[in-house]
């Protein structure tokens, strides 16, 4: 089927479960990227090409949850070879300053042009003719390359969500041309921070010898892309605010919040951290700032934490490192800490639904992000989504693409442990009216700037950036 609008990314937006007859269906997933692209693909009537995060053959085309669909199917040696291997044990540690040590395999890297080879296939059968197709994130950055080599004809856009970094990191990469390779077969390369889209321009001119002027990279006619101009520029991404807003003001949300303080024991002050479990973080961090703090009882004593670490990427030994070491922090502040009935950390190895996620944003005093590096950090944004009578207050990593906007946070240096302490005190004592005041700022930044305004801004850029030849813009 032709499309005049294609996604793809590297899951689909849809998880498969067993129905209540036993039959597979389709249920829509959670997640950062899934939540902000979602409403975009309602409105345009769009395809999604994605991995439906198991091993086995493609589904084929299908629609779920009132979207055209279109599953990539990996074997079981692909998996390991391309989503734990190549996406998430080479790009991700690499891209995310080597906080992990990126492991660089020839055979991944096979696994990495295989599959994005699959995508672009897919892509090309998908788009109509002058079709705009839009790529997602670190796991598909050759897919604008192979899309550009069969077809001319299409717009392209592709979306890093993670931190681009800096060159003499990314310069370690044994594939680092290919992959600016890869990426220049689009027109618009969009960051999350303008440090990415610098650090890319650089790249391009380091390790390809190209010629950037501005934030434009000229892509010589001696290759297979052709003479053209790329543009590479900043989008923040966000979260459909008002949606999140709304189910925060359910009477059923709200009766969950004031029930969630209730089992914890009405405290004076919840602390809570959200985040997938993994090493970019900053969990163990949190974990010995809050631990000091208990054993210093700078906080009183009818303070909790309760930390949700959603499952992720379990089979990759970086992360089950991390699990034990979570774990083994947890229980040794909840053994050294804990009353009968009321340990000072509550730890959730579990992904929740929204509605639940939206009552633990209510139910907290101060929220706790403190990413050692993080693209965005959407659940910041969450939080402050979710705070419409202005209360609460936010400690945030100044490593996440957020600090730049969320200028009402206490933003702290999450290796400086001191100053995530005081930052950490200073957020759960802070007055109602200063709370207020920076809530208010903070929530007028997301409210304004939603997913819908990133992703009109980004396909704004790339509808208006006539193809080949990619024009200047301020953003
Ligand atoms: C980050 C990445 C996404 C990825 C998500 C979940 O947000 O930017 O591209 O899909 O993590 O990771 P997973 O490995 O489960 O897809």
């Amino acid at each position: 089927m032709a499309h005049r609008f294609v996604v793809a990314a590297s899951r689909l937006p849809v998880d498969r479960v067993e129905g209540p007859d036993g039959a597979a269906c389709w249920r829509p997933s959670p997640g950062g990227l899934v939540s902000a692209l979602e409403p975009v693909m309602r409105e345009s009537g769009g395809v999604w090409i994605g991995w439906s995060g198991d091993a086995g053959p493609a589904p084929g085309p299908f629609r779920a949850n009132g979207l055209d669909l279109v599953g990539i199917g990996l074997s079981a040696q692909l998996v390991r070879d391309y989503y734990e291997g190549f996406c998430n044990a080479t790009l991700w540690p690499l891209y995310h300053d080597v906080i992990a040590p990126p492991e660089f395999h020839r055979r991944w890297w096979e696994a990495y042009v295989t599959v994005n080879r699959s995508f672009a296939r897919a892509a090309v059968e998908q788009a109509a003719p002058g079709a705009t197709v839009w790529i997602h994130d670190y796991q598909l950055q050759l897919v604008p390359q192979f899309i550009r080599e069969q077809r001319g004809d299409l717009r392209i856009g592709f979306f890093n969500h993670i931190p681009f970094p800096g060159y003499e990191i990314f310069a370690q990469l044994p594939w680092r041309r290919q992959v600016i390779t890869g990426l220049l077969g689009a027109d618009l390369l969009g960051f999350q921070r303008q440090d990415g889209a610098a650090n890319f321009l650089r790249a391009c001119r380091r390790a390809a010898g190209l010629t950037t002027r501005g934030s434009t990279v000229r892509v010589p006619p001696d290759g297979t892309l052709g003479a053209r101009d790329v543009l590479a520029a900043t989008f923040p991404i966000s979260i459909d605010s008002a949606a999140l807003e709304q189910i925060a003001r359910r009477d059923s949300v709200r009766k969950r919040a004031a029930d969630i303080r209730l089992a914890l024991g009405e405290p004076d002050t919840v602390l809570l951290g959200i985040d997938r479990l993994d090493y970019t973080k900053g969990i163990p961090h949190r974990l010995s700032a809050y631990g000091e703090l208990l054993r210093e009882g700078r906080l009183g004593p009818r303070v909790v934490l309760v930390q949700v670490a959603s499952p992720s990427r379990e089979r990759v030994a970086a992360y089950r490192v991390l699990r034990d070491k979570v774990e083994l922090a947890v229980s040794r502040i909840n053994g050294e800490h804990a009353e009968v009935g009321s340990p000072p950390v509550h730890y959730l190895h579990q992904s929740h639904p929204r509605e639940e996620m939206a009552a633990l944003y209510l139910a907290a005093d101060v929220m706790l992000v403190t990413s050692l590096r993080d693209g965005m950090n959407l659940v910041a944004k969450e939080y402050v989504a979710c705070r419409y009578d202005e209360t609460g207050a936010l400690v945030l990593s100044e490593f996440t693409g957020s600090a730049d906007e969320l200028s009402g946070a206490f933003l702290v240096n999450p290796h400086d442990i001191e100053g995530l302490k005081d930052a950490i005190v200073r957020a759960a004592t802070i007055s109602p009216a200063e709370a207020r005041r920076r809530m208010r700022l903070m929530r007028k930044r997301v409210c304004e700037h939603d997913v819908a305004h990133w992703a009109r801004t980004f396909l704004g850029t790339l509808t208006r950036t006539p193809v080949g030849e990619a024009a200047e813009v301020a953003l």
